[in-house]
């Protein structure tokens, strides 16, 4: 048996991404906590509210990377939930309790690494670290559509089985199931196209 259910919005759950962008007024840099991504080929997609500092960051500087987080990091990344890196806070963000942070580096305890293609700096933390310029954005009525072109993908070594191949046994990303934070940690197969290597 299905039962129909109605919500407002239904968010089944994606991989955590921090989204590095650089304000180049103040030359600041800033983490945007986002899941709602997808790519294909060397396209990232992803959807951000109109009033994130990232998203006023990225129109502006036309560039951002993707540090995809690790399961490791959960608690760094709810340590940095609850801010926004602007400094006109929307109301509804307010009312939810959401402050103003200068620098969710130093509150979430997160590294900066120099960027090597963009001016974006890049998270230590994540294993995996993809530069892009943005190429596209699409306006709705309360969140944008951006799309992105990769131009540098970085991988740490730790999770490498050699120089173009991820081992996927020790790379376990963190997912954001139903607002809940958990991991990938058993594999139930891998897919025809699977193309990284796997003992
Ligand atoms: C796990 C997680 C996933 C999130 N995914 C998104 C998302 O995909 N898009 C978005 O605009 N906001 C997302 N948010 C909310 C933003 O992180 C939040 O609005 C934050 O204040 C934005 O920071 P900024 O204003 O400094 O850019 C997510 C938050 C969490 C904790």
């Amino acid at each position: 048996m299905f039962k129909r259910i109605e919500k407002e919005s239904f968010y089944y759950g994606f991989p955590v991404v921090l989204m590095t962008t650089k304000d180049t007024t103040s030359d600041k840099d800033n983490i945007t906590v986002i899941s709602s991504t997808w790519t294909l080929g060397r396209t990232i997609v992803v959807g951000l509210g109109l009033a994130n500092k990232g998203f006023l960051n990225l129109i502006v500087g036309k560039e951002a990377t993707f540090n995809i987080a690790d399961a490791n990091i959960w608690e760094k990344i709810e340590q940095i939930a609850k801010t926004t890196g602007n400094e006109n806070i929307p109301d509804y963000k307010k009312k939810a309790g959401y402050t103003y942070c200068p620098d969710k580096f130093k509150l979430g305890g997160l590294t900066k690494t120099r960027g090597i293609d963009i001016s974006c700096v890049r998270i230590k933390e994540c294993p995996i670290q993809i530069e892009t310029i943005i190429t596209e954005i699409t306006i709705r009525a309360d969140f944008a559509i951006v799309e992105c072109e990769m131009k540098g993908i970085f991988v740490d070594e730790k999770i490498l089985h050699d120089d173009s191949h991820i081992d996927v046994n020790k790379w376990f990303p963190l997912i954001y199931k139903f607002r809940e934070y958990s991991s990938t940690n058993g594999s139930l197969g891998v897919n025809f196209r699977f193309q990284e290597y796997k003992k």
